[in-house]
This record gives C-alpha cells, structure tokens and sequence, in this order.
C-alpha cells in the first residue's frame, strides 16, 4: 500500500510499505477515508522529537472497518469509524477514570509524540489496536466526513483546551494561537457560551478564520497581544486562557522562537484566580531548542506572578475519548460545523507538497486533509 513515510527533516514522501495485518485479536484494521495533517506531525517533520527516519505518520484517521480480528466484540466489517489521535488500552488506570491521553499500557515510557510504536494512517490503511475501545462508530455514509475526521484530535483537543482553563458560561477567554488547535478551542469557547474571546496570531488567513467564527483577532506582530486585549477590554484582564502555540511559538517578528512567550502573556491577561488551559505541547527534550535549557524542556515563566495571581493551570495531551462521542453528536445535530478550518483536501500523493506548506504556514494552508 502507499503510505506518507518520513526521510528526514523537512522531508516526507509517499512510497510503497507493507499493508498492515492483525496482530492481535482486539485488533481491526480500517480502509483509511481520510486522515489529517496536525501542527504536531510538524513537529517531527522538523526533527524537533525522537521521530526516526522511516516512521508513518498520521495520527488523525477515520475509515471503513475492512478487516475484524477474532476478538473484537462490538465492531463490525464496514462500519464507518474515527479513531482518538492516542490509542488507549481501555483497561488501566487512568483509561478507566477518563485519562485515555495517559494510558500507562500503550505509553509505558511516555514517547507518544513521536508516534510510540504505531504505525500511522497517511496510509491507504492503518491498524487500529484495542479497537472495540479506541474506534468511535460513525452514521454510514459520507455525510459530515471532513467535520467527523476532526474527532480524531483538534475539535477535542480544542474543547479540552477550554475545560483545562476552569471555563464557565459567561466568561471571556483568549486562545493564544490561530491554528487549527486554537481555532477549534475559540470555536468551542462560542458553542459553550463565552461572553467574549479573544484569538492570538500572526498568520492573516488564520485571524480571518477566527474572527468569521465570530472571536475578536489579536496580531502579534504589530504589538503587544497582552495590552491590545486589555485595551479593547477597558483595562480589564479575561477570565480564562488557552495556549494553543507550545513550545515552538515565536516572538512578534515571527522569527526568533521563544518557548516562554505565551505562558508569559498568559500570565499578564488572566485576572486573579483565573484559569489557562495549555493544549498546546511542550516537550522534555528538544533537539533543536533555542537554548540549552529549553532543550531539556526547562522553560522559565514568572511563577512568582502566577502565584501571586492564584491562577490554576491545566495540561497535557487531549483525552479525546472524554469527548469525541457528545462532539460526534453535536455535529450529527447540527450545532457543531468544526470543518469550518478546513483548508484543503487533497490526494495522499500530494503529501510532500502538503507538509511543505503548511509547515510554512502560507498559501492558506491552515488544515489539510488527505484521501488515500
Ligand atoms: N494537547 C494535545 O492533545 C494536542 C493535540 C494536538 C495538537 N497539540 C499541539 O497544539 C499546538 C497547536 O497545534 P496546531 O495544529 O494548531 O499547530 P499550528 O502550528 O498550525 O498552529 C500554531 C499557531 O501558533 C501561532 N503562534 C506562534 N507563536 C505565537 C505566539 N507567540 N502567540 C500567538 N500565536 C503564535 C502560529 O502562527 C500558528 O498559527 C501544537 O503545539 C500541537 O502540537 C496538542
Ligand atoms: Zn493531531
Ligand atoms: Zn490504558
């Protein structure tokens, strides 16, 4: 089958790979429909984590059920299926209370964000373990395709973003960061009732999106977001904020990456006993960070503020499972459209060309999906 396999930094290409078979009897495999690229495949296509030369990318995948291994109960040859970006046993711990992100039996050493020891689905087909537990069941069809293929990661990594920052109705929240991750937390945000939100960026396509879903764009490139927002807010701070940016966000000129600057800015826009979300990832080692201590993901930020401020703060990867099923109903009724961020679909083949772009953020690229 072809499959987008990684070279080297900044370097992919679709080649020719074995198709995957079962491996165990929980095990499916899906004909893979469509399946996305994610600003955190950038981040291996950098070389920037423990990805080696040679790995599948694609952690955001959804398909049809083509083959059932002998102990799969609830999951059915051709039943239409979106898979968490995580792939989660369903047995341990923190799986039992929720937490499918931190899954102590697929992540025994926490490496997932260099894919663990999966295989992706930029693939014509992908292998789904645990799969009774991992594979939401989708209406057949092709009906909302490209909103249900957001499932697999950013709408519930955006919704989680809002829930780790203490969000309540009525509240103003910024989201620091207008790629798909922060857009998907802005437009989640306006469903769940914020009075105002604010989104941070410097990417003009990306700020349009944002301000079409009706949040107020913020450019960081033209001056401090810290005091436009505050500005616009009669000098008052916001309740609650998101990091939609991580480790690798860049200081206004968009040049020079500065790990802390987000934390930073939150820090200054959230009022007293606030809260921020931060979905957007940090890592503990960085082979290619600005300083020696970020590259042990030591990242400095005025802590001493943030306690003066009692602000909580909320981290880590998207548990999508806590989420992917009531957002997959949203969309089914209607009061959910999240494909609004998407920008392009295009064929597997044309996926070198795909990473190039969006990983330079231009010609609009803001979310690509491909189709095997
Ligand atoms: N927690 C999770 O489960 C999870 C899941 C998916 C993605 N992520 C992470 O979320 C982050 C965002 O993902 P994405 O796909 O939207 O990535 P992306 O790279 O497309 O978007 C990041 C955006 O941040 C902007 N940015 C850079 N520096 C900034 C700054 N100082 N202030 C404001 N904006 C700034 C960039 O211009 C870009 O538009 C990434 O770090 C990704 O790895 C986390
Ligand atoms: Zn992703
Ligand atoms: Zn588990």
């Amino acid at each position: 089958m072809r499959a987008v396999v990684y070279q080297k930094p900044f370097s992919v290409s679709v080649d020719q790979v074995p198709k995957p078979t079962i491996l165990h009897p929980d095990d499916v495999i899906v004909k893979v429909t469509t399946t996305c690229i994610c600003g955190s495949d950038l981040h291996m296509y950098e070389g920037r984590t423990a990805a080696k030369p040679g790995i599948i990318f694609g952690h955001e995948n959804m398909g049809i059920v083509d083959e059932v291994g002998s102990g799969v109960t609830l999951l059915k040859k051709d039943d239409r299926v979106v898979m968490p970006f995580n792939v989660a046993c369903g047995r341990c711990t923190n799986c039992e209370e929720g937490r499918t992100a931190f899954c102590t039996i697929v992540n025994p050493g926490f490496g997932y964000v260099a894919m663990g020891p999966y295989s992706g689905g930029q693939a014509e087909y992908v292998r789904v373990p645990f799969a009774d537990f991992n594979a939401l069941v989708l209406p057949p069809g092709i009906e909302h395709e490209e909103d249900f293929a957001l499932l697999a990661d950013i709408f519930p990594t955006g919704w989680h973003g809002v829930q780790l920052s203490g969000f309540r109705p009525g509240e103003s929240i910024v989201v620091f960061g207008a790629g798909p991750v922060g857009l998907m937390a802005a437009y989640s945000a306006i469903i769940r009732g914020a009075s105002d939100v604010f989104v941070v960026d410097r990417v003009p396509e990306r700020l349009e999106k944002a301000k079409e879903i009706g949040a107020i764009p913020i450019d960081f490139s033209t001056s401090d977001p810290v005091d436009q927002i505050i500005n616009i807010r009669g000098g008052k701070e916001v309740d609650r904020g998101v990091d939609a940016v991580g480790y690798q966000a860049v200081s206004g000129d968009g040049k020079t990456e500065q790990p802390n600057v987000v934390l930073e800015a939150l820090i200054r826009v959230v009022r007293p006993t606030g809260g921020l979300g931060i979905p957007g990832l940090y890592v503990p080692s960085d082979p290619g960070a600005p300083d020696s201590a970020a590259a042990q993901g030591y990242i400095s930020f005025p802590f001493g503020k943030l306690f003066e401020k009692g602000l909580s703060l909320g981290t880590g990867q998207c548990n999508v499972k806590a989420y992917n099923r009531y957002l997959r109903d949203l969309i089914i009724s209607g009061r959910a459209k999240p494909s609004f961020v998407v920008s392009h679909n295009l064929k597997l083949d044309s996926a070198a060309e795909a990473y190039e772009k969006f990983d330079k953020r231009i010609d609009g690229y803001t979310k690509v999906l491909l189709h095997p």
